[in-house]
């Protein structure tokens, strides 16, 4: 599994499926490979190798207006050039790319062999193109049904036919597949990034769609019929996905947070009724106020978001929300109640453990918003409604600013559900103000990018961290953790501060740094008694806090933060944290933006 890209039309195929492959190259890969139709045959070129070299090994001979290309991330077998993508079939006039898991390829091999077809890969992939060569059907689209009618498992998948050099033929299962609606061409992928160089006007298959695309136009069908699909816009431009002067991702995304926040408030503010306006909920207040819970589905940092974000709308709109590992959630046959909101959270809106989530949550009759990043993605599609975070493209593995975006979604959401319930038009306006001083605020902690280096230096020494916060700021402590784990591959532990003294202060002594959350709010006094526990058994310290508290304590560093309204603490908290993290793992001489066994986003089982 990792990226598709496909092409039909009149220009020279291999230069635009390479290009499409760099453009993926964020998502992670170990090898890579094109295959094009030539006047009378499929032309193969792929290996385990980076993109830039597979584009300079090209042959000269590599001419053909139809193609498909693949970045491989290795499921079944080692990375090789026999097991990179595309897969050919025996006869070479099939070529397949696979993104997702045939769970009964094993079997599958078993029966090929046994009819003495020569396999020459180990992947679950070659079955596939086998299967389409030898299935008895007249046209490319019956053969591929009948493949795929022999398969278990995830699949998006681009093919190419020799008998039919006009098309490139898709199909999805739980694997993204998106349509890019050229001039006279068309293009695929399975990530929008490879595709809005060239258009802007895509088509989402859904789970059991096929699609036909030929230079003219696509067409769309399911095992059963046609459909009819909508095309949507995409936003983003293709100097999105450009470092623009930065030396990462990570570190353009972390400076893009102002103007991301500044995007997401953008046309949601009513300062009349000192309220938000969310006309993506499709849900009218009285509708909304129906609702008894609300329950937060998200994983990794869409996760922790979802935690803090059920702490503002349990504080400030007294619905009892929680938040749980969408995950989990799905696995273990939840009570579904007709009176909560559930709110599935994700960045790329194809994280496959949250979609199933959601499939599972509508199936049993639940209500269910996104709060998505990717516009026309899979998981705001098969939502009731939501809240689009306007982050743009975010690339590196560790996520920023959709985190950051997705902390001010459930601000929007939480202040808009107090609103119509109890929240007098005071505390509105208090939050709205609080929520249009952020960008300035971000700004300034940016600013501060050279302290927080320097602690990053002398934090990233450390082979194991905790990370302490207690309410609001358990989150936050939690998201400083996981990011750290994620790019420093240091050991960060995160716990309640509470907590500490019911087990993890056993390990607290001079080789044991903590992060400690502490703003500057009602839970003051407890927290600077913590600091006092920790400092007494030597444990170093760094603190972040607000501007202007006095600590009690003389910690190794402070890092300190404009104050907000205290429901909004954990947004700006959590920023410092994203550069201690980025710049430990510099530090450290880590690939900031790739971390090694993590994929941007996991959309297979
Ligand atoms: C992966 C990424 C995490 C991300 C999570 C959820 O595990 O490595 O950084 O937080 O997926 O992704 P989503 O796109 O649903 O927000």
């Amino acid at each position: 599994m990792c990226g598709i890209v496909g092409y039909v039309g009149a220009k020279p195929a291999a230069p635009i499926l390479v290009d499409g492959l760099a453009r993926l190259e964020y998502r992670g890969y170990d090898s890579a490979g094109v295959a094009v139709l030539g006047p009378s045959e499929i032309r193969l070129h792929r290996d385990a190798v980076r993109v830039r070299e597979l584009e300079a090994g090209l042959p000269k001979r590599f001419g053909g207006k139809s193609g498909i290309g693949h970045t491989r991330w290795a499921t079944h077998g080692v990375p090789s050039q026999q097991n990179a993508h595309p897969q050919l079939s025996a006869d070479g006039r099939v070529a397949v790319v696979h993104n997702g898991i045939i769970d009964n390829a094993a079997q599958l091999r078993a029966e090929l062999e046994a009819d003495g077809v020569p396999l020459t890969s180990d992947t679950d992939t070659e079955v596939l193109a086998h299967l389409i060569a030898r299935a008895p059907a007249d046209t490319l689209e019956d053969a591929v049904l009948t493949a795929l009618g022999r398969i278990e498992g995830t699949y998006g998948i681009a093919v190419l036919h020799q008998a039919h050099p006009d098309r490139v033929v898709v199909a999805r299962n739980g694997s993204p597949i998106i349509l890019g609606i050229g001039d006279r061409e068309m293009h695929v992928a399975s990530d929008t990034a490879a595709l809005v160089r060239y258009t802007k006007q895509v088509v989402h298959l859904d789970d059991g769609e096929l699609a036909t695309l030929r230079a003219d136009g696509y067409q769309t069908f399911t095992r059963d019929a046609r459909t009819t699909k909508t095309a949507v816009t995409v936003d983003w431009d293709a100097s999105d996905y450009g470092t623009d002067g930065h030396e990462h991702f990570m570190h353009k995304e972390i400076a893009e947070q102002p103007d991301a926040v500044r995007r997401i408030l953008k046309g949601r503010l009513d300062e009349r009724f000192h309220t938000v306006r969310l006309g993506g909920l499709e849900m009218d207040a009285r509708e909304l106020r129906e609702f008894r819970r609300v329950k937060i589905l998200g994983c990794g940092s869409a996760y922790y978001a979802g935690q803090a974000g059920a702490q503002f709308i349990e504080e400030v709109a007294r619905i009892p929300a929680d938040a749980e590992p969408a995950s989990e959630f799905r696995y273990r046959n939840p009570v579904i109640e007709k009176d909560t909101l559930y709110v599935a959270v994700s960045q790329s809106g194809e994280t496959y453990d949250t979609l199933v989530a959601v499939q599972e949550l509508k199936r049993k009759g639940g209500r269910v918003i996104g709060l998505v990043n990717a516009v026309g993605s899979s998981i705001a599609r098969e939502c009731d409604g939501g809240v689009y975070l306007h982050a743009g493209p975010e690339v590196a593995v560790a996520s920023t600013k959709a985190l950051t975006n997705m902390l001010v979604g459930f601000a929007l959401l939480g202040l808009h559900l107090g609103r119509i319930r109890d929240v007098s038009p005071a505390d509105g306006r208090r939050l709205i103000q609080a929520l249009q001083a952020l960008p300035e605020q971000i700004e300034a902690i940016v600013g501060d990018e050279e302290h927080l280096a320097a602690v990053a230096k002398e934090l990233a020494t450390a082979p194991s961290l905790f990370f302490v916060g207690r309410t609001r700021g358990f989150p936050v402590a939690r998201e400083g953790a996981q990011k750290l784990k994620e790019i420093s591959y240091r050991h960060a532990e995160a716990y309640q501060t509470s907590e500490l003294k019911h087990g993890p202060l056993a390990l607290v002594g001079p080789e044991l740094p903590t992060v400690a959350i502490v703003p500057d709010d009602e839970l003051l006094d407890r927290n600077l008694g913590a600091l006092q526990e920790i400092s007494a058994r030597s444990g170093p310290l760094t603190v972040v806090t607000h501007d202007g508290v006095d600590l009690g304590v003389a910690p190794a560093h402070v890092i300190a933060v404009p104050k907000s309204e205290p429901e909004l603490d954990p947004l700006l908290l959590t920023i410092p944290l994203q550069l201690l993290a980025y710049h430990a793992a510099l530090t450290l001489g880590h690939d900031v933006d790739k971390p090694r066994n993590l994929a941007k986003s996991v959309t297979v089982e």
